[in-house]
């Protein structure tokens, strides 16, 4: 048999999944699909209408409500697709600062985590996927064959992610990422719904001391593994 049909990419903030999971994707021919995108473009949404992110139900009727169409890219200015909600292109702006210190808050809320997890299972079950976000191989996707969740220190997380602000030409303080890092992660891990953990079948990857072309040797090795055990 060949490589796994599904794979599940879980793990904190800024721990390297978007990357490698699309890297992965490209090298093996499936779709690379980033759930984090739907919960920031929930939250861009509650900016854009003033609902306040208190507003449980508010922000759930949105997400329930509101398509996020997700495209291949037709801008080449590094995106890796095209997010567009109510015929806005949100794409950069999901990864706003206001957004970041918020995508959490909405995230927590089980009207949010249902509306989107129900679409993330039907891309997902489609099958030739590589999935990312907090909860594939605990909710969204438990049957995957492969599943893998990617850690780091908060420090290291927070200094990629300060990187990549910079690298984008926007400003970027070094102690307010890693103070949303931290945040965040705290919220993810221990809201009652889907929190941030690995899978029991999860093999987990610390990458604090890898690179980027290191953590994809890892992730081949265990593809090639799942390979010869079929
Ligand atoms: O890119 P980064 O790792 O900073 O975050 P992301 O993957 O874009 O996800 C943003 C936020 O969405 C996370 O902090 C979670 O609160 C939420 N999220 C989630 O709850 N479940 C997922 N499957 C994906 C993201």
């Amino acid at each position: 048999m060949g490589v796994p049909d599904c794979i599940a990419i879980d793990g904190p903030a800024a721990s390297g999944k978007s990357t490698i999971a699309n890297k992965l994707a490209e090298k093996i021919g499936y779709l690379y699909f980033d759930t984090g995108i739907m919960y920031r473009a929930v939250t861009w949404m509650a900016l854009r209408h003033e609902i306040p992110f208190e507003d449980e139900t508010g922000v759930s009727t949105l997400a329930k409500n509101v398509p996020i169409d997700v495209k291949p890219p037709s801008v080449e200015d590094g995106r890796d697709y095209d997010i567009f909600v109510e015929g806005e292109d949100i794409t950069w702006k999901i990864r706003l600062p206001e957004v970041d210190h918020n995508v959490s808050v909405v995230s927590v809320y089980p009207g949010v985590r249902a509306a989107l997890t129900a679409q993330q299972r039907r891309i997902g079950l489609q099958g030739q996927v590589v999935m990312v976000g907090r909860d594939i191989g605990t909710v969204v996707l438990p049957e995957a064959e492969l599943k893998i969740y990617l850690d780091a220190s908060p420090e290291e997380r927070a200094h990629r992610r300060h990187q990549e602000r910079l690298e984008r030409g926007e400003k970027a303080n070094f102690e307010e990422i890693l103070e949303n890092v931290r945040r965040r992660d705290k919220i993810d891990s221990t809201r009652e719904v889907a929190p941030l953990k690995a899978a029991e079948d999860a093999v987990i990857i610390n990458t604090d001391n890898l690179t980027i072309e290191d953590v994809l040797a890892e992730v081949e090795k265990l593809i090639d593994q799942f390979k010869r055990g079929k």
